[in-house]
């Protein structure tokens, strides 16, 4: 397996694409956004300067993964003579079915198709092809270049040889890959939504504050950031959204998302991105903290 292919250059595209370059691929970046694609490199090129400064890679292997990067705006061009397509475009169920509809006309019958998709049945996305056994979850951690885990799904039709490909690969990119079955939010959202939305009902139910709530799993359970911080880092909507699929897929109350997530997404509070979620992140409140920091 020589060339990917890899279908949107945000977030988690501009990762994935970083981290198959630097391992040798040729990797053909498509996105339907020409200022996605300038943000994408850009995030890379940066990205890789942070590893040279901290003598982590060399320059030349900087240039190298830069020059193994082709971007494409059409998936026609994008996708010829590649031996596995990633797709990892906008969670959108219909935009994912009709990104698979057309892959699989125009890709070798025997081209790999995968998604990055985070909670989007992969079982549903490969029965909009004539291959679902070569279709396959291939969910990468954010960032992509730094996190080790890749969760590799199986849909209900993939076969055996897909699946140890995935995972061979994977370990070629020094990650490592952990097989899991396609059921709502496979096992890392699964877990980590119903925690997420623990910590905010029992922020809604007054049991503590934000601080207290993050600190004592923070300190309490040696997680790196409170599950609030977490939440609003991954953005209120996309919980909301992943928390409906669970409680919809299991049809278990259990699931249910707060209410209080609910009202604050529906009131456009959704963390980092928006400014605001259950920390502020406006720039009037990041010049206060600056403004102190001189006082003191
Ligand atoms: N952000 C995360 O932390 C995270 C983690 C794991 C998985 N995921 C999953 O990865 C996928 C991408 O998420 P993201 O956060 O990178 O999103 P993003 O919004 O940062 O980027 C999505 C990109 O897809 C492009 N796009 C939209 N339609 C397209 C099309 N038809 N063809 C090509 N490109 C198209 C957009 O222009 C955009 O650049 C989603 O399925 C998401 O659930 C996200």
């Amino acid at each position: 397996m020589k060339n990917i292919a890899v279908i949107g250059a945000g977030t988690m595209g501009n990762g994935i694409a970083h981290t198959f370059a630097q391992f040798g691929y040729q990797v053909n970046l498509i996105d339907i956004s020409e200022t996605s694609l300038e943000k994408g490199l850009s995030t890379i090129t940066r990205n890789l300067d942070r590893m040279l400064a901290k003598e982590k890679i060399s320059n030349e292997a900087k240039l190298q993964t830069l020059a193994n990067i082709k971007t494409y705006t059409t998936l026609n061009d994008g996708v010829k003579n590649c031996d596995l397509v990633i797709e990892a475009a906008t969670e959108n169920v219909d935009l994912k079915l009709n990104i698979f509809k057309e892959l699989d006309t125009i890709c070798n019958t025997e081209t790999i198709l995968a998604t990055n998709t985070s909670s989007i049945s992969i079982t549903k996305i490969a029965s909009v092809t004539k291959r679902p056994d070569k279709v396959i979850g291939m969910h990468f951690m954010n960032p992509v270049p730094i996190m080790k885990l890749v969760e590799v799904i199986r849909g209900y039709s993939t076969s055996d040889q897909v699946t140890s490909t995935i995972m061979e690969l994977s370990k070629e990119l020094k990650k490592v890959p952990v097989e899991v079955n396609d059921y709502p939010g496979f096992i890392a959202n699964r877990i980590l939504m119903p925690m997420l939305n623990e910590a905010i009902y029992s922020l809604y139910e007054g049991v503590a504050g934000v601080y207290e709530i993050d600190t004592v799993m923070k300190l309490g359970m040696a997680h790196p950031m409170g599950p609030l911080q977490l939440a609003d880092f991954i953005g209120l909507d996309v919980c909301l959204s992943i928390l409906k699929v669970l409680h919809n897929g299991f049809g278990n109350p259990k699931y249910a998302p707060c209410p209080l997530l609910t009202n604050m997404v529906m009131a456009g509070k959704l963390g980092v991105k928006s400014g605001e979620g259950f920390y502020d992140y406006s720039e009037s409140r990041k010049a206060e903290k600056v403004a102190k920091q001189f006082i003191q």
